[in-house]
């Protein structure tokens, strides 16, 4: 029998993080066996804020070496980018003409980042939502492995399959959300309060996947902590200790109980200092496994990878075509 397929992406902006790969990557990592899976490096998220065009070709080459680095088998899973393929602003332009302004405007994430930019906010910022519901539509995905804070979006493409299957005939499989409960929303260190971003303020909000080892353990060594002196996860009332503890529960393959009890008793800094330990492996290990991938092999993993899945994503939008009555040449 033909395996369930899952379909995820990253945008390749900035330095990805700590957060992005306990929250992310490692969960894809843990479905790649069960699942046919699809990841996406996906540049056209990418340019609705604005991108330095030079940075961005590296990013895109960088966030495929990252997922290569993590261990996403190019054998078993397809890796490519998203502007590839025009397959999927084609139907984002289709699911756009379904979708509500209502129901856009009350995305959580647009609001956040169109509050946070300086100049305009484009269109594309707003339509974010229903390009990446083109993006697992075109699939026929039954699953989306993402950080808990994608949510809203996949509830979106959701109803946009259900909508258009309903008005035009069965075309879209509609995804179920995949997130791991625990680590789901990593925070930042130095704000426990929101979670880790690349565009934080403060590069002490974040380990980035690409930081120095020394410089990610200072990093920890200087995150704040809560008042008191017990190291017990309680997200309300201890935010960065608990924060420390599911980073350090997901680096060591360790229970949050277990930590707690072997932690009984002791300070803060015990804690911290073991975890900066653990990060500085954990990152010399990653680095050293990423140093080993050429520009070379992530180019080519990247157009093997479109090469394989155009003609399920051409499939799909041929089928949208005929069922909105765009296509002349059908017996129909
Ligand atoms: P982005 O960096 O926005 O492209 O996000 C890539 C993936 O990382 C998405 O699945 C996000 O949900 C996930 N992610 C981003 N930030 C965090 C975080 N602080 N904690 C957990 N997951 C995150
Ligand atoms: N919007 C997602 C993020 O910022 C990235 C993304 C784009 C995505 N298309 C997707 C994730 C499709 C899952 C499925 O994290």
């Amino acid at each position: 029998m033909a395996k369930a397929r899952i379909f995820s992406g990253v945008q390749p902006t900035g330095n990805l993080h700590l957060g992005n790969y306990l929250g992310a990557i490692e969960l894809w990592l843990s479905l790649q066996n069960k699942y046919d899976c699809i990841f996406s490096v996906v540049d056209y998220h990418a340019i609705t804020v604005s991108q330095e065009p030079r940075k961005l070709k590296e990013s895109i080459l960088a966030i495929a070496k990252i997922m290569l680095a993590s261990g996403i088998n190019p054998d078993q899973s397809v890796i490519f980018q998203q502007s590839a393929l025009s397959a999927h602003t084609e139907l984002a332009w289709i699911l756009n003409c379904t979708a509500h302004m209502g129901e856009l405007k009350k995305m959580t994430q647009f609001k956040e980042k169109s509050a946070g930019q300086k100049d305009i906010v484009s269109l594309g910022l707003f339509a974010y939502p229903v390009l990446m519901a083109a993006d697992i539509l075109l699939y026929q995905t039954e699953a989306v492995p993402v950080g808990e804070d994608q949510s809203q979006h996949v509830e979106l493409a959701r109803d946009l399959a259900r909508r258009f299957n309903h008005q035009f005939g069965q075309t879209f499989t509609v995804p179920d959300l995949i997130t791991r409960p625990d680590g789901a929303r990593i925070m930042g260190l130095d704000d426990p309060r929101k979670k880790m971003s690349k565009s934080a303020a403060s590069e002490y909000n974040y380990i980035a996947l690409l930081d120095e080892p020394d410089k990610a353990a200072k990093k920890i060594m200087k995150a704040v902590t809560d008042s008191g002196q017990e190291i017990k996860f309680a997200p309300a009332n201890k935010p960065a200790i608990s924060n420390l503890l599911t980073i350090y529960s997901l680096l060591s393959g360790r229970t949050i109980a277990r930590l707690e009890e072997e932690y009984q008793g002791r300070q803060y800094g015990a804690l911290k200092k073991d975890l900066a330990e653990a990060v500085k492996i954990f990152l010399s290990d990653f680095q050293s496994r990423l140093n080993e991938i050429t520009d070379a092999q992530a180019r080519q993993v990247l157009s093997a990878g479109a090469a394989k899945i155009a003609p399920l994503a051409e499939s799909t939008l041929r089928t949208a075509k005929e069922r909105l009555g765009l296509t002349l040449n059908n017996h129909r």
